[in-house]
């Protein structure tokens, strides 16, 4: 089954094709981040407007890209949340007004199923079960992964994404957005000793974590050095330092504590985040010795992108499971209401 897949839950505008017997066939991406930069942060109007510019060209493009024309398409799958309800009714739309037109099955995937599944578009996919940590703008989740469907939510953050405290930080830090990229290259200059941050929630049981407290810790270590006139690019450095070893240690604590609960050996981590490579390398390093395998998706599929979408929509069209002829866009869906496919 060939499947068209449309993600347009935020700020990236992705399309791709994807072969249940032949694999991902062609993907486009379109980040919308330039436009966005001078407001520091998504701004939801402007958003929806460039998915509508942008989506039908791009459809076009992956299908000469796969030398493919739309009768070769067997259905369509499309972002229904979680995300930007315009942004979202943009890609809902132009899903159920194509595949009408095509006479082919449509289905609204959660967006967040599609980070999780995103390492299955790999050489080396992971077997069922695994802990998967989903780590991205709007999402700190840890979920036990049985199947298809089958995830349990075994801790998330009480307060902001980790995504969102990387973004948070660069700002008060005067870095561009999206902020987590930022925050990592100017702590590759910092001193790892200097300041030593909190790890929040790491010190009693459980797998929830809070990162708002980190960010004040990181706003009032400003506000001293600030004061007492020390604020120089090498305090700044520093601090994004501090501030990124502190998230990465908190998730690797969390992440192996979810592990040891399940007794599971393999561990998933996707969503923004993921691209993080020091958040990588702690990882292996204190997994690898507990014979832990962890699995990430390609630089690429890290951050938002039609290839997940396309993924996750042919694992359930194929199993029979569509929409009817509502198109749905839900901005908040929790991931454990997702089922196993529903024909
Ligand atoms: O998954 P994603 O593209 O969008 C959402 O679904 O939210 O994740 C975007 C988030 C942003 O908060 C961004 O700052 C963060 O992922 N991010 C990073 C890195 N690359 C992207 N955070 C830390 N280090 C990175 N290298
Ligand atoms: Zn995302």
């Amino acid at each position: 089954m060939r499947v068209l897949g449309i993600e347009t839950s935020c700020d990236e505008t992705g399309v791709a094709l994807y072969d249940t017997e032949h694999g991902l066939l062609a993907d486009a991406l379109h980040s919308q981040i330039a436009m966005h930069a001078e407001y520091g942060g998504v701004v939801p109007e402007l958003a929806s407007r460039d998915h509508v510019r942008k989506l039908l060209p791009m459809i076009e493009q992956v299908l000469k890209q796969a030398e493919l024309s739309r009768a070769d398409i067997d259905g369509i799958a499309y972002t229904a949340g979680p995300g930007l309800v315009g942004a979202l009714m943009v890609g809902a739309s132009t899903a159920h007004g194509l595949a009408k037109a095509w006479k082919i099955p449509v289905l609204g995937v959660h967006h967040m199923e599609g980070h999780l599944l995103a390492p299955m578009l790999e050489d080396e996919p992971p077997e069922y079960p695994f802990v998967a940590l989903l780590v991205s703008g709007g999402h700190t989740q840890l979920v036990e992964v049985k199947g298809l469907g089958q995830y349990k939510l075994l801790g998330e953050s009480v307060d902001d994404a980790a995504g969102e405290a990387f973004d948070k930080t660069a700002k008060m830090l005067g870095l561009p957005y999206p902020g987590g990229p930022q925050v990592a290259k100017l702590a590759e200059q910092g001193n790892p000793t200097r300041f030593r941050f909190p790890r929040p929630m790491t010190d009693r049981p459980g797998l929830d974590f809070s990162f708002s407290g980190l960010k004040t810790h990181t706003l009032t270590t400003l506000n001293q050095l600030k004061a007492a006139g020390t604020l120089d690019d090498q305090a700044r450095a520093d601090i994004a330092r501090a501030f990124e070893d502190a998230t990465i240690d908190t998730l690797t604590i969390k992440c192996r504590r979810a592990l040891e609960q399940t007794g599971l050996k393999r561990l998933v981590v996707a969503g923004g985040v993921s691209a993080n490579v020091r958040l990588r390398e702690r990882l292996c390093e204190a997994l690898a010795k507990r014979n832990i395998k962890t699995y990430y998706p390609r630089g690429r599929f890290c951050t938002d992108n039609g290839a997940m979408i396309a993924y996750v929509g042919a694992q359930r069209l194929v199993a029979g499971e569509h929409d009817d002829s509502t198109m749905r866009a839900t901005p908040r869906w929790p991931i454990k209401d997702l089922v196993p496919p529903q024909s």
